[in-house]
């Protein structure tokens, strides 16, 4: 036996681990799992039938230029397919977007908190994060991040609702954003919630890339469309730097079972829409709810809600667990709360009630 050990980059050490959002324990009190912005429904009767038809050819590759999906994307988005490129999931592109633009010695720019995984793909990349913390009014603080970019900066990601605050930038701060950013830093658009959005000042950024050649848009299938489980999104973006997503991306990533499912729920868009809708009124309701019981919630355009509870956040998390429902917290700092089932809602609402009263009263 040698003394020696495999030679692993430095840029992974001490890089912080993804924590997935946690299910109910199966022996656990905790029924509904709010803890990972999954979508409630299970998949559509043609979603799933077209998955199972896919499954039968397991034996073969599948598609690897997802030509179905992208001209299914091409035509539901009117933009060209050499503008499309596909991942496992929008964070599989959003990491491919990052090896085809940064590394050691160069920046990536992003909101803090934001989607947990950017400074997890940035420091893989080797890149340096640059997190620049969101308002007192937990919205980006577009200012000050386009005041943090250098020459060195690379990429800058703006999540758009903002996972895990929920809240949306609006067209003319975005708007004015961009014109400040240098044409060649990449922006991305990170639209994973962006079919919950009902503001309609809160731009579509297939709109904002157009004629703006360093926008790139992520979405993904996994939100609205339900389908987490198959791993497959998207980003929209002009030929250069699509045409670089297609050669960082891992060779057949996207399963045939996941790009027949996707094009099957684009062809259902009507009956997932409804159901997208049911949520975004559950949300509504959810947010109401907790603003009469006197809680401070970020107007989400997201399918979820966010509540600061600084040093409660891991009793809270406990407390909702026991009641029946997981939730996501973030040490020190908040819980977020994925809009599920009715039920798993009431209970989420009457918990939150509880607390606060408890909190009055102590
Ligand atoms: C803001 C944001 N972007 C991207 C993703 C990644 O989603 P997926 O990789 O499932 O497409 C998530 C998932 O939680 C998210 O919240």
């Amino acid at each position: 036996m040698t003394e020696k050990a495999p030679k692993l980059r430095a840029a992974l050490d001490g890089i912080p681990t993804y924590k997935p959002g946690r299910p109910p324990a199966a022996d656990g009190p905790a029924a509904y799992k709010l803890s990972s912005n999954e979508n409630p429904y299970p998949p559509l009767p043609g979603v799933l039938e077209s998955a199972v038809s896919a499954a039968g050819f397991l034996n073969r590759y599948p598609d690897m230029a997802c030509g179905a999906l992208l001209d299914e994307l091409a035509s539901r988005f009117d933009v060209p397919v050499s503008h499309l490129a596909t991942g496992t999931g929008s964070v599989g592109v959003a990491q491919q977007l990052l090896q085809a633009t940064a590394g050691p010695g160069d920046e990536v720019v992003y909101a803090w908190r934001s989607f947990e995984a950017y400074p997890i793909i940035t420091q893989i990349s080797g890149a340096a994060s640059v997190r620049v913390p969101l308002t007192e009014g937990e919205d980006h603080d577009l200012d000050a991040m386009a005041d943090a970019v250098t020459d060195r900066t690379r990429l800058i990601f703006v999540c758009n609702p903002n996972n895990p605050t929920g809240n949306a930038l609006r067209r003319a701060e975005l708007e004015r954003f961009l014109d400040r950013v240098p044409g060649d830093v990449l922006v991305v658009l990170d639209e994973a919630y962006r079919e919950f959005v009902r503001d309609e000042d809160v731009p579509d950024g297939i709109e904002l890339y157009r004629d703006r050649p360093n926008v790139c848009v992520l979405r993904t299938f996994s939100k609205a469309y339900g389908l987490a489980g198959l791993r497959v999104g998207f980003a929209v973006a002009h030929e250069p730097v699509a045409a670089a997503l297609r050669k960082t991306a891992v060779p057949f990533g996207v399963s045939q079972i996941a790009q027949d499912a996707a094009v099957a729920s684009l062809r259902s868009e009507d009956e997932l829409l409804k159901r997208v809708e049911a949520l975004v009124e559950e949300r509504q309701r959810v947010r109401e709810g907790l603003l009469e019981q006197g809680w401070t919630v970020p107007d989400t355009q997201a399918n979820f809600v966010w509540l600061r509870l600084g040093e409660r956040t891991a009793e809270f998390a406990e407390v909702c667990e026991k009641a029946g429902v997981t939730v996501r917290p973030f040490a020190g700092e908040g819980v977020r709360v994925t809009i599920g089932e009715t039920a798993a809602n009431d209970i989420f609402l009457r918990t939150a009630g509880d607390f606060r009263e408890g909190l009055r009263s102590r």
